[in-house]
């Protein structure tokens, strides 16, 4: 079936999802720097989306009309909320609907979600089943990791591709690692041989570590994945998205440019009603790597509101 997947260019970048941080400012901060081929949201947890009319699950939807494509992750044990929390989404306008089955958080995990879903045969496959139902017609994906407390992938793979599912994210670690240790690219890479094998429709997004566009053509190259996946790697580099194969050395004043966007972004989106304090954690993102950047950190770190931020920023030559 036609849908946006099958439409991206070879090899597709992806924005991961990364809760409190992906929020829809900072995809905008991000698609004003440079566009990754698909947006994912934070994941939203499908009770809370039933339940809480319009608490912070509902909150972590929300996107403007330039993020298509744009995925909802969604995560949760229920069959029928999962299959609600899918219907949520399709009205809200996404492109598709991503199933979380890797979160290796022990809140997540302790409730079987997330990465406590992994070698949970019985009951993925009736969530799977009822995210299809709840999704009406959009493609429907997953995002997962090589096992829970060992690697179970090829057998873990080999029932979620069966499944038929448009794309599978695979982050190249267990859960037990948390984000410890390296990602296993070639372990992504048996998982491509057995998509050729059960599933040659099906996309593979590789995940873990990639801090470059030339690491996702690499990538792509000695692992044949069909799309690469960021997630921290936009910390490093606002402008990783940006198909630049020579890497350019960004001035502190863009960054700063940068910054003051996100400032601006934050307060009008979310008003006073998300924590300042929110805001601060991305301050080293900017603020970092150039003559006198510690000491500018440390007095952004103790203003108390925005305007102070902004009267800081502005001062700088
Ligand atoms: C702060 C943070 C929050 C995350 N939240 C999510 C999430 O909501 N859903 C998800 O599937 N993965 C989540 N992840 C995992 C990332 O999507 C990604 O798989 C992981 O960071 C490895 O990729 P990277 O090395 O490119 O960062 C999160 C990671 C971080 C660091």
């Amino acid at each position: 079936m036609e849908n946006f997947w099958t439409k991206l260019p070879k090899p597709f970048t992806v924005l991961a999802p990364m809760d409190d941080v992906t929020d829809n400012v900072f995809r905008q901060v991000v698609l004003s720097a440079g566009r990754p081929d698909v947006f994912f949201t934070e994941f939203s947890n499908a009770d809370g989306l039933v339940h809480g009319a319009n608490g912070i699950p509902l909150r972590k939807l929300n996107f403007t009309p330039d993020q298509h494509p744009i995925v909802a992750q969604i995560w949760g044990t229920d069959p029928v909320n999962m299959e609600k929390a899918a219907r949520i989404a399709a009205k809200l306008g996404f492109d598709g609907i991503d199933i979380n089955m890797g979160c290796p958080v022990k809140e997540v995990v302790k409730k079987g979600a997330g990465a406590g879903l992994i070698g949970s045969y019985s009951l993925s496959e009736k969530l799977i089943d009822a995210v299809k139902k709840g999704a009406g017609g959009l493609p429907v994906s997953i995002k997962t990791r090589l096992g829970r407390n060992e690697n179970i992938a090829q057998e873990w793979v080999t029932f979620l591709l069966k499944k038929n599912i448009v794309a599978l994210t695979v982050h190249g670690r267990i859960a037990k690692q948390m984000s410890k240790g390296e990602a296993s690219w070639e372990e992504i890479g048996k998982i491509v041989k057995i998509r050729d094998r059960i599933a040659p429709e099906t996309l593979i997004i590789g995940n873990g570590d990639i801090k470059s566009y030339a690491e996702v053509l690499k990538m792509q190259k000695k692992h044949g994945v069909d799309g690469v996946m960021i997630g921290r790697g936009i910390f490093g580099n606002p402008w990783v998205f940006v198909k630049d194969l020579k890497p350019v050395e960004h001035p502190k004043k863009d960054y700063i440019n940068l910054l003051l966007r996100h400032i601006d972004l934050f307060k009008n989106t979310w008003g006073e009603s998300k924590n300042f304090a929110i805001l601060k954690k991305f301050f080293k993102m900017y603020v970092k790597d150039f003559k006198g950047a510690n000491s500018l950190r440390i007095k952004l770190m103790e203003a108390e509101n925005f305007e102070e931020v902004r009267r800081i920023l502005w001062s700088l030559d």
